[in-house]
């Protein structure tokens, strides 16, 4: 796979979503940051990984080159490129532009080394059958907080007529016909949404799915799929209706900004007491953490493609209780948690979506954070401030925890296992220190 130059790319050595060290050397940078400085100046967001993930595994869906513009270059992408590259595509991964070639498909088969360290790949699936009728697809196993499970991904696909098995750890169809069907998602699933609707577009007859995602995600996929020649109605609504059509055109689109990527820096620059404007990004996709912050006392002015946060001296505390989209995101929730650890007051944080989604909790308490946890509940009690101290990252949004903290933590702070944030977010460290904050990457 062609990575654009300076992008770091290592195809033989690979993190599983929670095993640490491997031979990546990329594997042992950590972060040191000496927190108390306000964060001043204007920062721009990047492309959105939740979003450019299953429009990535869409192009499977049509022979031909696809072009992705605006797909941020992280560990995740890379990822998915090389997943499909293992398909037999031919993928080129730049700072601005993507292009994926689909025409020769020589291989159904997602192998276990990739998909370990990355659950979207299981994206692939839908896609394979929809256009191949044949699949061989790693299961993903579990993540750093738990099992996550796939079973609405192959009750959905079963209900479309794939006769699915589960073979050495792998998802096999073979011969697959997808057809129309109606299904009924018992919980809101953003992956499996995705998963069925690139299966149907391309199904024999009409499919309704009702209790879908709402996420922009699956809002912009609908409408990138549409413009190819899928027919897809009831976009933003609870319930998809989906005509399957015989063929696509290929993709050519550009991908959404990233709302959480945005949000972690409101919540930085909330906790610092700073001054921020994040530019390319969407305000109306993040309503229910502005709101948030608005309550923990930040002046927040959206604009066109843009939002300006001023922080509060010392945030107030917030109770926080995530939902799937339009609600709370539970991808904030640690951020969120870390800006209620200098609150003043006592904050009330549940998770809804990910029951057990608190590995940040132990490393927060580490830098003098007061969290008790109850079930999906945390309490936190607002300490006046955080002391520096080496804390370890253990997922994406966890490490984004971690780094608020670490910014107004008095002394240094050291973030081993920063890959996990270099797979979700790009250049972070960079983007922080154009922002004022301390943050020197080292390897150790
Ligand atoms: C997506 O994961 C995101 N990942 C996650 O972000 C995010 O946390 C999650 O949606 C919720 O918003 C990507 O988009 C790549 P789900 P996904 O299916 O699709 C249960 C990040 O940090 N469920 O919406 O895997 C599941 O256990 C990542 O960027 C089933 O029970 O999440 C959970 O409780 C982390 N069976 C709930 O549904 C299934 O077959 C929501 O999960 C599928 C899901």
């Amino acid at each position: 796979m062609d990575v654009a130059p300076g992008i770091r790319h290592h195809p033989r050595t690979r993190p599983t979503e929670s095993s640490p060290e491997t031979q990546d050397p990329a594997i042992m940078d950590a972060f040191v940051i000496r927190g108390g400085k306000p964060l001043k100046g204007r920062v721009q967001i990047s492309g959105a990984k939740n979003a450019a993930l299953p429009v990535m595994a869409a192009t499977l869906l049509s022979p031909g080159v696809h072009t992705l513009r605006n797909v941020p270059v992280l560990r995740d992408t890379i990822t998915m490129g090389e997943v499909l590259q293992k398909l037999g595509a031919r993928v080129e991964l730049g700072p601005r532009l993507c292009k994926i070639d689909t025409t020769n498909i020589t291989s159904v088969e997602a192998p276990y080394d990739l998909v370990r360290t990355m659950r979207a790949s299981i994206y692939v699936l839908g896609p394979l059958l929809a256009r191949f009728g044949n699949a061989r697809v790693s299961l993903p196993g579990g993540c750093a907080w738990g099992p996550r499970p796939v079973n609405l991904h192959l009750e959905g696909l079963k209900a479309m007529g794939a006769a699915l098995e589960i073979e050495h750890g792998y998802i096999v169809g073979r011969e697959v016909k997808l057809k129309g069907t109606n299904f009924n998602f018992d919980v809101v699933s953003v992956g499996a949404t995705a998963q069925l609707m690139m299966a149907a577009v391309l199904a024999n007859g009409r499919t309704v799915l009702d209790n879908v995602a709402l996420e922009p995600d699956i809002t912009v996929l609908g409408e990138v799929l549409n413009r190819c020649g899928a027919n897809i109605s009831g976009l933003g609504t609870r319930r998809l209706v989906i005509e399957g059509v015989r063929e696509l055109q290929p993709i050519d689109t550009t991908i959404i900004p990233d709302r959480i990527e945005a949000q972690t820096f409101l919540a930085a620059a909330a906790v610092t007491g700073g001054s921020i404007t994040l530019e390319s990004c969407d305000p109306s996709d993040m309503l229910s953490a502005i709101q948030k912050l608005e309550e923990a006392g930040c002046q927040i002015l959206p604009g066109t493609n843009e939002v300006t946060i001023t922080g509060p001296r010392r945030p107030y505390a917030v109770d926080v209780t995530t939902a799937p989209f339009p609600g709370f995101p539970t991808d904030m929730q640690a951020q969120m948690m870390a800006l209620c650890s200098v609150a003043e007051g006592t904050s009330v944080i549940t998770d809804t979506i990910y029951l057990d989604r608190f590995t940040h909790v132990p490393e927060l308490a580490r830098l003098g954070a007061r969290i008790e946890l109850k079930g999906n509940t945390a309490v936190v009690k607002g300490v006046e401030r955080l002391s520096g101290a080496p804390v370890m990252a253990t997922d994406i949004r966890a490490s984004a925890a971690l780094v608020i903290a670490a910014l107004v933590a008095e002394g240094e702070t050291r973030i081993s296992r920063i890959y996990h944030l270099d797979r979700g977010y790009e250049g972070l460290d960079q983007k922080l220190v154009k922002l004022g904050a301390s943050v020197e990457r080292i390897r150790e």
